[in-house]
């Protein structure tokens, strides 16, 4: 055993060595790791992850840049596939944090702080994963298979203003480390967590547009505006449409109301618990609005988004 560990350290150290390294806001540093700044502190979980998940066809996929809605995106298709599991008194919902019912596959799922490899055989379909790796990277038997991908995209001020309250508010003092200008330089140049942005957003809505049977592309401003219809879409998607009567019963809008931020935002464990040891649950609700960018960024800094925008995502077809 010993032997092992040792050889794993090894063709760690030795795979660390080779990988271009940026400064980390949450943790120590970023490896460019198969296009993508990946944290160093999960990039040997992404290693085992890619090397040993075994897809299924009938597993669901949630994927987001972070930022992007991820926790609200968990809690809808959580309660969109559970919908006659549990009433309103004894949802899952009302006494965990999103991210516990679809759980993170490079953070939770394959984390090396569990002990050996997960069994995640005797999950019963459909499984239900997140990740917030970009397409690119993602294990074949993801890729290949017919297990479905939910992307939920969202407007790249948006998201950057709220990664900037999620790292500050983690971590008071870094506002004395860096400004909110720096931060947007790292944005920008792509050297931030699983970014870079553009072609994170991007290969997913090409893939969208490629195998729209394989990902659904969703956005964050979408699902605000008209969340009736993005819902019935998602569950449609995942493979249990609405039915008529459930339609008629009200069925959607109690999801959405039980999904709400207002409403999951209140709850005890997301006011008090804690995801992960260093990770308040409070964290990831904020404002949850479309353009509070206008209260952050100036306007040489959006102007800055813009172009970058612009040049990548010219001829997509992707708008935000
Ligand atoms: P803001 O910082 O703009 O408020 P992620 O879940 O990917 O970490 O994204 C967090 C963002 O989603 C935060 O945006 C957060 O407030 C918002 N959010 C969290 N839960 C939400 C919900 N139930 N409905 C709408 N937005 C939500």
């Amino acid at each position: 055993k010993q032997t092992l560990q040792k050889t794993n350290q090894e063709a760690r150290e030795k795979l660390e060595l080779t990988l271009p390294k940026e400064r980390g806001f949450l943790g120590p540093a970023l490896f460019f790791y198969q296009g993508f700044w990946c944290p160093s502190r999960i990039l040997h979980n992404v290693v085992t992850f890619q090397q040993h998940f075994e897809g299924r066809d009938t597993d669901v996929i949630l994927a987001t840049k972070p930022k992007s809605g991820t926790t609200w995106l968990k809690s809808l298709v959580y309660s969109i596939l559970n919908r006659t599991r549990f009433t309103e008194m004894d949802h899952p919902l009302l006494t965990k944090n999103p991210h516990e019912l679809a759980p993170f596959l490079e953070f939770n799922v394959y984390s090396e702080k569990n002990e050996g490899l997960p069994d995640l055989s005797n999950i019963s379909p459909p499984r239900l994963f997140s990740t917030h790796l970009p397409y690119g990277p993602l294990p074949e038997s993801i890729q290949g298979s017919k297990c479905r991908i939910v992307y939920m995209g969202r407007n790249p001020y948006d998201t950057f203003v709220s990664a900037w309250k999620f790292v500050t508010g983690h971590n008071p003092e870094l506002h004395l480390e860096v400004t909110i200008e720096d931060f947007l330089g790292h944005f920008l140049r792509g050297a931030e967590a699983f970014g870079p942005h553009w072609e994170h957003v991007l290969g997913y809505w090409k893939e969208s547009l490629g195998r729209p049977n394989k990902v659904l592309f969703i956005k964050y401003e979408d699902m605000k505006e008209n969340g009736t219809r993005e819902m019935k879409r998602l569950a449609e998607f995942v493979g249990c449409g609405f039915s008529q009567e459930e339609d008629r019963d009200g069925v959607i809008d109690r999801i959405l109301k039980l999904c709400s931020l207002s409403n999951l935002k209140e709850l005890e464990v997301n006011k008090t618990g804690k995801y992960m040891p260093s990770v308040k649950n409070k964290l990831f609700f904020r404002k949850g609005e479309v353009g509070d960018w206008v209260n952050h960024l100036n306007p040489s800094m959006v102007e800055r988004i813009d172009q970058m925008m612009k040049e990548k995502f010219e001829g997509s077809g992707l708008e935000f």
